[in-house]
């Protein structure tokens, strides 16, 4: 409900575009700073949540659900306002092309909508009665307390968003701690908070995430804990709530989703989508291609098919036209890309392209790594970056087998031809994973669809409509029924 001032440390955000220093040396350039709060600013907030909640009687958990949208369209209104402002923000804070940053902010203006539309529609507008057995019973869905909100750094403002706004709007009291990359964008919408929502229903806490969040769990205050990232850290975070079964987890982590190219494969689609699928915002979406599975029979089509393509990909600055492919968020996340794909070459790999994986600062030249086995890092683990791994198979098992034993369970992409065949293997791989996407690449949206993962890669399912049912519970005001006397 305030912006506070803030006398204590800050920390400076860099971009992941280089610029050069005084001395001439290239350095990541410098955007501003945000507070950087200690646990104790962040229990600040955390009270602020659980006071404004005050066990489900605050005013924003009891007020009718027809406000709480007028709130949201408040704040919906304020926030359009700022398309360019924040659209440039992403831009500079991780790397995303201009373009792609206004796609990511006009998708989530979107999102905010069809979360309205969704929650009229939910349940006849939220509420709806019921007669069962002489019993009538009013059945609403209720909020759940105070959840701590965290978003990636990939989808800064859309997937906080996916989970910020359906929590608030089923009128729960959130904790949000922005991404340790993409935490200026926010900025113009603090106002806008402030305006829209009642006093401690929305709170920032600014802060290394490794030390507040898990002192802000081990209160036991939190009721929901929702994280678009790392599987590792969900695993963490979840042990330190001290009551952990009581801790809703609604959750999108790791994945490793894998594209089967079949020999019927229309190839010139296959390598288009693949392409796509692997290196859209150089290859950091939880939904990228991260394995291509190719059939030997057209593995040398393919792969020259793919080398062609990516050799009109341009490699440069987030704004310069024509860009696809842009500099990695630190120095640091190329080096572990570098990290990946030595010890692939170690194992036995080749990189196909001429010049892929060269490294100028945050720049990492894409790589088409082939070929991938078991005995290299890239096999299973989840690169989330511009590495291409390719694999090649004639038995059908091989691949089907890599799906089947992965560690993670979000989507695949297949592509053939053969619709009998086609038919066959998504029965298969739909238990398997959420996705099976047909001749297309894995992804997200639209975001009415469910999305979600099995085994290490998510827990709920956030759709819009899905996130509503995610950060409420269906609770009910009941009485007996008795048939008016008759005269
Ligand atoms: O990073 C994970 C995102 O949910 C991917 O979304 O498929 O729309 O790019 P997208």
């Amino acid at each position: 409900g305030e912006i506070r001032d803030w006398a204590g440390p800050t920390k400076d955000v860099l971009s992941p575009v280089m610029v050069r220093d005084d001395n001439g040396r290239l350095t990541q350039a410098r955007l501003g700073s945000h507070p950087f709060g200690s646990v104790e600013s962040a229990l600040v907030a955390l009270d602020a949540a659980v006071t404004a909640y005050e066990n489900g009687r605050g005013v924003w958990p009891t007020m009718r659900v027809s406000d709480r949208i007028l709130a949201i369209q408040k704040f919906l209104a304020r926030m359009s306002a700022c398309r360019g402002d924040i659209s440039r923000l992403i831009m500079w804070e991780i790397g995303k092309t201009l373009a792609d940053s206004e796609k990511e902010f006009d998708r989530t203006i979107d999102y905010i909508r069809e979360t309205i539309e969704a929650l009229r529609n939910l349940d006849n507008a939220n509420s709806h009665f019921e007669i069962v057995e002489g019993t009538v019973g009013l059945i609403r869905r209720t909020p759940l307390g105070v959840v701590l909100c965290m978003g990636p750094y990939n989808y800064p403002l859309n997937e906080t968003f996916a989970t910020l706004i359906p929590a608030l709007i089923m009128g729960n009291s959130v904790v949000f701690k922005p991404p340790r990359t993409g935490v200026l964008l926010f900025e113009p919408l603090l106002n806008a908070f402030c305006e829209a929502f009642p006093p401690g229903v929305i709170n920032f806490a600014y802060g290394d995430g490794a030390e507040i969040v898990p002192a802000l769990l081990s209160t036991g205050k939190v009721n929901v804990l929702t994280l678009i990232g790392s599987s590792r850290v969900a695993d963490h975070l979840k042990k330190v709530h001290p009551k952990t079964n009581r801790l809703r987890a609604v959750l999108g982590l790791d994945a490793k989703n894998a594209a089967i190219i079949m020999p019927d494969a229309d190839i010139g689609l296959a390598a288009r989508e693949c392409l796509a699928g692997a290196l859209s915002f150089n290859g950091q979406r939880c939904t990228a291609l991260k394995m291509l599975l190719v059939h030997r029979n057209v593995e040398q089509a393919f792969t020259s098919e793919f080398l062609r393509l990516l050799g009109d990909l341009k490699i440069g600055m987030p704004w310069a036209s024509g860009v696809s492919l842009t500099p990695l968020p630190s120095t640091g996340k190329a080096k572990q890309m570098t990290e990946l794909l030595d010890d692939a070459v170690a194992n036995g790999a080749g990189v196909l392209n001429a010049g892929g994986g060269a490294v100028e600062g945050t720049l990492f030249y894409p790589a088409v790594v082939y070929p991938v086995t078991s005995a290299m890092r890239l096999y299973r683990e989840e690169q989330f970056g511009p590495l291409v791994p390719i694999m090649s198979f004639e038995d059908l098992d091989v691949a089907l087998d890599y799906v089947a034993t992965s560690e993670h369970g979000q989507q695949v992409s297949l592509f053939a031809s053969d619709p009998d065949m086609i038919g066959r293997m998504a029965d298969s791989l739909v238990n398997q994973v959420c996705r099976v996407n047909i001749n297309c690449q894995c992804q997200r949206g639209p975001d009415v669809f469910p999305f979600t993962g099995r085994k290490d890669s998510a827990e709920g399912t956030l759709s819009v409509t899905d996130a509503l049912r995610s950060f409420s519970i269906r609770s009910m005001v009941a009485t007996k029924y008795t048939q008016p006397a008759r005269e």
